[in-house]
């Protein structure tokens, strides 16, 4: 609660009053399914405690004006002339743009951002920022909270607006998260299936400190290669292809391209049996399938980096890790492990010794269980 509390202290300090409401809209991470969301299939990830915060209440014309701590920036613009720009601002127009463009009368709002997702660290804080605005809207216009539309037009609007070609997995499970589940979301239907977080377990996010921005990554270069190998099989995505029929012909894609829709296919098989072990309560088994995951992006899919190799292999030698692996993008950022809770403690402090003597950075622990997508709550006077 503290940064929602940050939030409100901002808010008051901004505009010498009390917000009317408090939105919060978590980062992410995925525990398995990486690169397989514009592929048609599978993710299994989950909303985490960190959060992005807005303190905010309507205002009686269609100006929005916002304060962010990112940066001690502010930004004012009219809903009725939207201009494409840089920065943080480029996501709230982005997504105000998209939601009339869909037919939604927005009103204008006033507030204050404040969050502790790191930037950069794949956990998703562009998908917490569109999520968070989306909702903001939802409740000062107002229309109703639909996840599902909501992740739809927070992703056109990443993807049209801001220019980066993600798929629909961030905006999903911050729009739709649920406490103590991760999601398998299939990323066709935009349905999913929770997925039961063992109660001895813990997910440990393990960011290297290194960073690599996803516009100017090789991302857009994997998905035309996706796109390449399911065409090449006539299939609407690799989704529809299974390993039998993708290593039977294997002469029809180049050897890298191959290595590629062997990542995907084999990926979302992983994704199905992870969610189905971590109902049965199997840790060892989803740690198998972590490290399974992380030899495919690190061989085939190649979106590793020696940073996040290291960070993996210091989790996995770490004591009570069941399993470990980059999560998000790639190219920098975040690893994913899953623990034991009670060995919760002496696993951080080794794993990040470990990582600190192999690459002499210094990385960052965020233990997290799962928690609810983006909400909105009233506040309260007392709460001020
Ligand atoms: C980024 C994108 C997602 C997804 C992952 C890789 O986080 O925003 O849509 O493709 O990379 O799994």
């Amino acid at each position: 609660m503290k940064s929602g509390e940050a939030a409100v202290g901002a808010f008051r300090d901004r505009f010498g009053a009390m917000p009317d409401l408090l939105i919060r809209s978590p980062g992410r991470v995925n525990l398995i399914g990486e690169h397989t969301d514009y592929n048609d299939g599978f993710v299994l990830p989950l909303a985490i405690e960190r959060a992005l915060w807005i303190a905010l209440r309507a205002r009686p014309d269609d100006t929005v004006r916002m304060w962010s701590a990112l940066g001690d920036q502010r930004e004012e613009f009219s809903l009725s002339a939207l201009s494409r720009g840089g920065g943080w601002a480029a996501y709230v127009q982005g997504v105000a743009y998209e939601l009339l463009r869909a037919g939604k009368n927005l009103a204008g709002w006033e507030g204050t951002i404040v969050s502790n997702i790191p930037t950069g660290a794949g956990l998703s804080s562009s998908a917490a920022l569109e999520l968070g605005v989306a909702r903001a809207f939802a409740e000062v216009s107002p229309f109703p909270w639909d996840p599902v539309e909501m992740a739809v037009i927070s992703q056109r609007a990443e993807n049209d607006w801001v220019g980066m070609n993600c798929g629909i997995m961030d905006q999903l499970i911050c729009a739709a998260g649920r406490a103590d589940r991760a999601l398998l979301i299939d990323c066709r239907t935009l349905t999913w299936t929770p997925a039961l977080l063992p109660p001895g377990a813990v997910v440990v996010v393990l960011d290297t400190s290194t960073r690599r921005e996803l516009v100017d990554s090789a991302y857009n270069d994997r998905r035309r290669s996706c796109e390449e190998a399911a065409s090449a099989f006539g299939v609407a995505a690799l989704r529809d292809l299974d390993w039998a029929t993708l290593e039977g012909g294997r002469e029809r894609l180049s050897p890298t391209v191959f290595r590629r829709a062997r990542h995907v296919v084999l990926e979302n098989r992983r994704t199905l049996d992870m969610a189905a072990t971590l109902n049965e309560g199997n840790l060892i088994a989803a740690g198998e399938l972590m490290k399974a995951s992380h030899a495919s992006m690190r061989d085939d899919f190649e979106i590793s980096s020696p940073a996040l190799d290291a960070m993996t292999e210091a989790a996995l030698g770490s004591p009570g890790c069941y399993g470990a692996r980059m999560t998000g993008g790639g190219f920098g950022g975040s690893c994913v492990a899953l623990v034991a809770a009670d060995r919760a403690g002496g696993f951080e402090t080794q794993t990040l010794e470990r990582y600190e003597r192999a690459t002499g950075l210094e990385g960052t622990a965020i233990p997290t269980r799962p928690t609810e997508g983006t909400s909105a709550e009233e506040v309260l006077p007392t709460k001020g």
